[in-house]
Protein backbone atom coordinates (compact mmCIF):
# COMPACT_ATOMS: atom_id res chain seq x y z
CA UNK A 1 0.00 0.00 0.00
CA UNK A 2 1.30 3.59 -0.73
CA UNK A 3 1.31 6.05 1.83
CA UNK A 4 -0.57 8.72 0.52
CA UNK A 5 1.46 12.32 0.88
CA UNK A 6 -0.08 15.85 0.91
CA UNK A 7 2.18 18.47 -0.01
CA UNK A 8 1.66 22.13 0.17
CA UNK A 9 3.61 24.45 -2.06
CA UNK A 10 3.37 27.71 -0.46
CA UNK A 11 4.67 29.60 -3.49
CA UNK A 12 6.31 33.00 -2.96
CA UNK A 13 3.68 33.73 -0.35
CA UNK A 14 3.82 34.95 3.40
CA UNK A 15 5.71 37.13 6.21
CA UNK A 16 7.11 35.73 9.49
CA UNK A 17 3.46 36.39 10.84
CA UNK A 18 1.76 34.80 8.70
CA UNK A 19 3.87 32.03 8.16
CA UNK A 20 3.73 31.28 12.54
CA UNK A 21 0.17 31.59 12.25
CA UNK A 22 -0.55 28.96 9.05
CA UNK A 23 1.85 26.90 11.11
CA UNK A 24 0.37 27.43 14.40
CA UNK A 25 -3.39 26.25 12.48
CA UNK A 26 -1.65 23.00 10.56
CA UNK A 27 -0.40 22.19 13.81
CA UNK A 28 -3.46 22.22 15.73
CA UNK A 29 -5.44 20.52 13.30
CA UNK A 30 -3.21 17.19 12.80
CA UNK A 31 -5.44 15.30 14.88
CA UNK A 32 -7.91 14.95 12.01
CA UNK A 33 -5.66 13.66 9.62
CA UNK A 34 -4.97 9.83 9.72
CA UNK A 35 -3.05 8.45 7.34
CA UNK A 36 -1.41 10.69 5.01
CA UNK A 37 2.35 12.45 5.11
CA UNK A 38 2.28 15.98 5.37
CA UNK A 39 4.70 18.21 3.76
CA UNK A 40 5.08 21.80 3.46
CA UNK A 41 7.24 24.07 1.69
CA UNK A 42 7.59 27.15 2.39
CA UNK A 43 9.64 30.12 0.60
CA UNK A 44 13.71 29.14 1.47
CA UNK A 45 13.72 32.00 3.78
CA UNK A 46 11.03 30.79 6.16
CA UNK A 47 12.43 27.14 6.10
CA UNK A 48 14.70 27.32 9.38
CA UNK A 49 11.43 29.08 11.40
CA UNK A 50 8.58 26.49 9.93
CA UNK A 51 11.05 23.40 10.14
CA UNK A 52 11.96 24.38 14.25
CA UNK A 53 7.62 25.10 14.28
CA UNK A 54 7.29 21.41 12.40
CA UNK A 55 10.13 19.90 15.10
CA UNK A 56 7.80 17.99 17.68
CA UNK A 57 5.05 17.35 14.77
CA UNK A 58 4.60 14.71 12.17
CA UNK A 59 4.89 17.50 9.54
CA UNK A 60 7.70 17.46 7.23
CA UNK A 61 9.74 20.22 5.28
CA UNK A 62 10.55 20.98 1.84
CA UNK A 63 12.16 23.70 -0.13
CA UNK A 64 10.42 24.61 -3.13
CA UNK A 65 13.57 24.09 -5.09
CA UNK A 66 17.36 23.09 -5.16
CA UNK A 67 21.20 24.10 -6.75
CA UNK A 68 21.79 21.46 -9.06
CA UNK A 69 25.66 22.33 -7.90
CA UNK A 70 26.76 21.75 -4.32
CA UNK A 71 29.04 24.79 -3.16
CA UNK A 72 29.96 27.46 -4.91
CA UNK A 73 30.11 30.72 -6.81
CA UNK A 74 26.05 30.17 -7.56
CA UNK A 75 24.90 33.29 -5.97
CA UNK A 76 21.30 32.52 -5.85
CA UNK A 77 21.18 28.70 -5.28
CA UNK A 78 20.48 27.25 -2.12
CA UNK A 79 22.38 23.06 -1.71
CA UNK A 80 21.41 20.58 -0.78
CA UNK A 81 23.31 20.47 2.25
CA UNK A 82 22.21 24.07 3.10
CA UNK A 83 18.42 22.52 2.51
CA UNK A 84 19.31 19.30 4.87
CA UNK A 85 20.98 21.15 7.49
CA UNK A 86 17.69 23.73 8.08
CA UNK A 87 15.41 21.11 8.00
CA UNK A 88 14.29 19.70 4.68
CA UNK A 89 13.03 15.98 4.15
CA UNK A 90 12.07 16.64 0.85
CA UNK A 91 12.46 19.86 -2.43
CA UNK A 92 10.02 20.57 -4.91
CA UNK A 93 11.83 20.14 -8.49
CA UNK A 94 11.10 21.06 -11.71
CA UNK A 95 7.68 23.20 -10.81
CA UNK A 96 6.23 24.01 -13.87
CA UNK A 97 6.53 28.09 -12.80
CA UNK A 98 10.09 27.51 -12.73
CA UNK A 99 10.17 25.62 -15.93
CA UNK A 100 8.48 28.05 -17.90
CA UNK A 101 9.32 31.98 -16.24
CA UNK A 102 13.11 31.15 -15.32
CA UNK A 103 13.65 28.39 -18.39
CA UNK A 104 14.65 25.44 -16.23
CA UNK A 105 15.17 22.71 -18.77
CA UNK A 106 14.46 19.17 -18.87
CA UNK A 107 17.87 18.58 -18.38
CA UNK A 108 18.61 21.27 -15.43
CA UNK A 109 15.68 19.71 -13.75
CA UNK A 110 17.44 16.26 -13.79
CA UNK A 111 20.40 17.48 -12.11
CA UNK A 112 18.62 19.32 -9.59
CA UNK A 113 16.79 16.18 -9.18
CA UNK A 114 20.28 14.24 -9.07
CA UNK A 115 21.74 16.97 -6.24
CA UNK A 116 18.20 16.25 -4.09
CA UNK A 117 19.91 12.56 -4.13
CA UNK A 118 23.40 13.03 -3.21
CA UNK A 119 22.36 15.17 -0.36
CA UNK A 120 19.66 12.59 0.77
CA UNK A 121 16.82 14.76 0.23
CA UNK A 122 13.87 13.91 -1.48
CA UNK A 123 12.34 15.38 -4.58
CA UNK A 124 8.68 15.97 -5.37
CA UNK A 125 9.88 15.80 -9.14
CA UNK A 126 6.84 18.02 -10.99
CA UNK A 127 5.87 17.09 -14.38
CA UNK A 128 2.87 17.97 -16.62
CA UNK A 129 1.56 19.48 -20.25
CA UNK A 130 0.29 23.18 -20.98
CA UNK A 131 -2.78 23.78 -22.40
CA UNK A 132 -1.23 24.25 -26.00
CA UNK A 133 0.11 20.61 -25.68
CA UNK A 134 -2.93 18.59 -24.00
CA UNK A 135 -5.15 20.46 -27.48
CA UNK A 136 -2.19 18.63 -29.78
CA UNK A 137 -2.62 15.62 -27.96
CA UNK A 138 0.72 15.06 -26.69
CA UNK A 139 0.22 15.23 -22.71
CA UNK A 140 1.93 11.69 -22.27
CA UNK A 141 4.21 12.62 -24.86
CA UNK A 142 5.38 15.69 -22.55
CA UNK A 143 5.46 13.70 -19.24
CA UNK A 144 7.40 10.63 -21.24
CA UNK A 145 10.07 13.34 -21.78
CA UNK A 146 10.29 15.00 -18.69
CA UNK A 147 10.86 11.61 -16.63
CA UNK A 148 12.77 10.68 -19.15
CA UNK A 149 15.16 13.12 -18.38
CA UNK A 150 15.78 12.07 -15.08
CA UNK A 151 15.89 8.19 -16.15
CA UNK A 152 18.76 8.95 -18.25
CA UNK A 153 20.62 10.61 -15.93
CA UNK A 154 20.20 8.75 -12.74
CA UNK A 155 18.41 5.75 -13.64
CA UNK A 156 14.63 4.54 -13.49
CA UNK A 157 15.59 3.24 -9.56
CA UNK A 158 16.16 6.75 -8.95
CA UNK A 159 12.85 7.47 -8.97
CA UNK A 160 12.23 5.52 -5.98
CA UNK A 161 13.87 8.13 -3.53
CA UNK A 162 11.37 10.22 -4.27
CA UNK A 163 7.82 11.16 -5.58
CA UNK A 164 6.23 12.56 -8.93
CA UNK A 165 3.62 14.77 -8.98
CA UNK A 166 1.98 15.56 -12.16
CA UNK A 167 0.78 18.97 -12.34
CA UNK A 168 -1.49 20.19 -16.00
CA UNK A 169 -0.08 23.39 -16.30
CA UNK A 170 -3.59 24.46 -17.51
CA UNK A 171 -4.58 23.57 -14.65
CA UNK A 172 -2.55 25.11 -11.84
CA UNK A 173 -4.11 28.03 -10.46
CA UNK A 174 -6.88 28.76 -12.66
CA UNK A 175 -9.64 27.16 -10.76
CA UNK A 176 -9.82 24.62 -13.42
CA UNK A 177 -9.09 21.20 -12.15
CA UNK A 178 -8.51 18.19 -14.43
CA UNK A 179 -11.33 15.37 -13.94
CA UNK A 180 -10.89 12.55 -11.82
CA UNK A 181 -10.78 10.53 -14.90
CA UNK A 182 -8.54 13.02 -16.99
CA UNK A 183 -5.82 12.90 -14.13
CA UNK A 184 -6.46 9.16 -13.49
CA UNK A 185 -5.83 8.39 -17.59
CA UNK A 186 -2.21 10.75 -16.88
CA UNK A 187 -1.40 9.04 -13.47
CA UNK A 188 -1.76 5.29 -15.17
CA UNK A 189 0.17 6.26 -17.86
CA UNK A 190 3.15 7.33 -16.15
CA UNK A 191 3.02 4.33 -13.53
CA UNK A 192 2.68 1.93 -16.77
CA UNK A 193 5.92 4.04 -18.49
CA UNK A 194 7.93 3.45 -15.29
CA UNK A 195 6.44 -0.56 -15.08
CA UNK A 196 7.59 -1.28 -17.93
CA UNK A 197 11.48 -0.48 -16.73
CA UNK A 198 11.17 -1.46 -13.34
CA UNK A 199 7.56 -2.93 -11.98
CA UNK A 200 8.89 -2.41 -7.90
CA UNK A 201 9.57 0.75 -8.68
CA UNK A 202 6.52 1.60 -10.09
CA UNK A 203 3.99 -0.03 -7.96
CA UNK A 204 5.50 1.89 -4.61
CA UNK A 205 6.20 4.97 -6.02
CA UNK A 206 3.29 7.94 -5.28
CA UNK A 207 2.36 9.91 -7.69
CA UNK A 208 0.52 12.67 -6.66
CA UNK A 209 -1.96 15.47 -8.34
CA UNK A 210 -1.24 18.87 -8.59
CA UNK A 211 -3.60 21.89 -10.07
CA UNK A 212 -6.52 23.85 -8.19
CA UNK A 213 -6.81 20.86 -5.98
CA UNK A 214 -9.66 21.88 -3.11
CA UNK A 215 -11.40 20.54 0.04
CA UNK A 216 -14.59 20.17 -2.59
CA UNK A 217 -12.56 18.09 -5.46
CA UNK A 218 -9.70 16.05 -3.24
CA UNK A 219 -11.17 13.34 -2.20
CA UNK A 220 -12.47 12.02 -5.86
CA UNK A 221 -9.25 12.54 -7.11
CA UNK A 222 -7.63 11.30 -4.53
CA UNK A 223 -10.15 8.01 -4.70
CA UNK A 224 -8.67 7.18 -7.69
CA UNK A 225 -6.91 3.97 -8.03
CA UNK A 226 -3.27 5.82 -9.15
CA UNK A 227 -3.39 9.12 -7.59
CA UNK A 228 -1.56 9.24 -4.09
CA UNK A 229 -1.70 12.37 -3.33
CA UNK A 230 -1.59 15.99 -3.91
CA UNK A 231 0.56 18.95 -4.47
CA UNK A 232 -1.48 21.92 -3.16
CA UNK A 233 -0.75 25.51 -4.10
CA UNK A 234 -3.37 28.08 -3.12
CA UNK A 235 -5.17 26.14 -0.60
CA UNK A 236 -2.34 25.14 1.01
CA UNK A 237 -2.37 29.35 2.48
CA UNK A 238 -5.33 28.22 4.17
CA UNK A 239 -4.51 26.04 7.33
CA UNK A 240 -8.57 24.44 7.37
CA UNK A 241 -8.75 24.14 3.15
CA UNK A 242 -5.36 22.48 3.83
CA UNK A 243 -6.25 20.05 6.17
CA UNK A 244 -9.38 18.96 4.65
CA UNK A 245 -7.14 17.80 1.91
CA UNK A 246 -4.66 15.89 4.19
CA UNK A 247 -7.85 14.58 6.07
CA UNK A 248 -9.90 13.36 2.46
CA UNK A 249 -6.07 11.73 2.08
CA UNK A 250 -5.92 9.90 5.14
P1 LIG B 1 -2.83 25.53 -7.19
O1 LIG B 1 -3.26 24.51 -6.18
O2 LIG B 1 -2.87 26.94 -6.66
O3 LIG B 1 -3.51 25.38 -8.51
O4 LIG B 1 -1.25 25.26 -7.46
C1 LIG B 1 -0.84 23.98 -7.74
C2 LIG B 1 0.64 23.97 -7.73
O5 LIG B 1 1.29 24.56 -8.58
C3 LIG B 1 1.32 23.25 -6.64
O6 LIG B 1 2.66 23.10 -6.90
Amino acid sequence: MRKPMVAGNWKMNGSSESVKELMAGIKDGMGSVNNAEVVVCPPAVYISRVAGSAADTAIKVGSQNICDEDKGAFTGEISGEMLKDTGCEYAIIGHSERRSLYGESDELVARRFAAARRNGIKPIFCIGETLEEREQGITNDVCARQIDAVIALEGVEALADGVIAYEPVWAIGTGKTATPEQAQEVHAFIRGKISALNADVANGLRILYGGSMNPGNAAELMGQPDIDGGLIGGASLKSEDFLAICTAAG
